[in-house]
């Protein structure tokens, strides 16, 4: 039996989804699936996925579709997500969007809702050129916006923050060539079936949560309650 909703949380790199979707996932009790922090991950563990993966992530390139939905979809069987998720960074193309909806018709289920977090590309650079990350628990920080409370240091749980290989000028910009090719057309594939929730990315990060945590509740939460 169904607890909880699928959401998905779609945007440009650095619009501020992997934020949002922490705060969101914390607010509502739900699994927080992020295939760009498993795929992290398994790079720092220097596991055979991890080595595989490496260098499409560190250049800012999708990993390749079979590699990824096998590894989001086994993530999404776990018994905190069979009942509902949100999920962050996937899909990223039409491939992955079709995989994730047969995955789940085949368990009578399906998405429920996707946030479009909608940033410029202009606040998108900034985000990214200032973004630190801990490499512990992935939480994000930012030199301008949210900064640590000890320089270098996670407020959450003391581990050392670093900067993402992929958040160098050249990989910023294949990631967002590759979003604005590859992931962007999703956009229109969940607004036609009704699903997509547009929200204003621009503000601060309480501002951004609180208008997606109210669309939430109008068009979902407020079902499943
Ligand atoms: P992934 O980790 O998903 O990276 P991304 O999509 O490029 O997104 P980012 O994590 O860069 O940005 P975000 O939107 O989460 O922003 P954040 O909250 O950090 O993917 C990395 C790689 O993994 C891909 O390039 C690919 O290789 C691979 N991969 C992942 N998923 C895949 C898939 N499905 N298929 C194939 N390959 C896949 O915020 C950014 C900064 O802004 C932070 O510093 C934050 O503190 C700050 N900030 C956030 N909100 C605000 C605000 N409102 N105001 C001011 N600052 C803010």
């Amino acid at each position: 039996m169904r607890k909880n909703p699928y959401i998905i949380f779609l945007s440009a790199p650095g619009a501020g989804k992997g934020t949002q979707a922490a705060i969101v996932a914390q607010e509502l009790n739900m699994a927080h699936i992020a295939s760009g922090d498993l795929f992290r991950q398994a790079i720092r563990d220097e596991t055979e996925l991890g080595m595989r993966v490496k260098s499409y992530v560190e250049s800012g390139q999708l990993v390749p579709d079979e590699t990824t939905i096998k590894m989001v979809l086994g993530r999404l069987s776990a018994p905190d997500a069979e009942g509902g998720a949100i999920l962050d960074g996937f899909p990223r193309n039409l491939q992955q969007a079709e995989a994730l909806d047969k995955a789940l018709a085949e368990q009578a289920k399906a998405v429920d809702k996707v946030v479009y977090i909608k940033v410029s590309e202009e606040e998108l650079l900034k985000r990214l050129s200032g973004r630190w990350i801990c490499r512990q628990c992935q939480a994000p920080y930012h030199t301008i916006n949210s900064p640590p409370k000890v320089r270098g240091k996670c407020d959450k749980c003391g581990g050392e923050l670093y900067q993402r290989p992929d958040d160098t000028a050249q990989a910023v910009k294949k990631r967002l060539q590759v979003y604005f090719t590859q992931t962007a057309p999703l956009i229109d594939y969940y607004a036609q079936s009704g699903k997509l929730l547009e929200v204003d990315g621009e503000g601060s990060v309480d501002e951004v949560r609180r208008r997606i945590v109210s669309a939430l509740h109008r068009e979902v939460v407020a079902r499943w309650a």
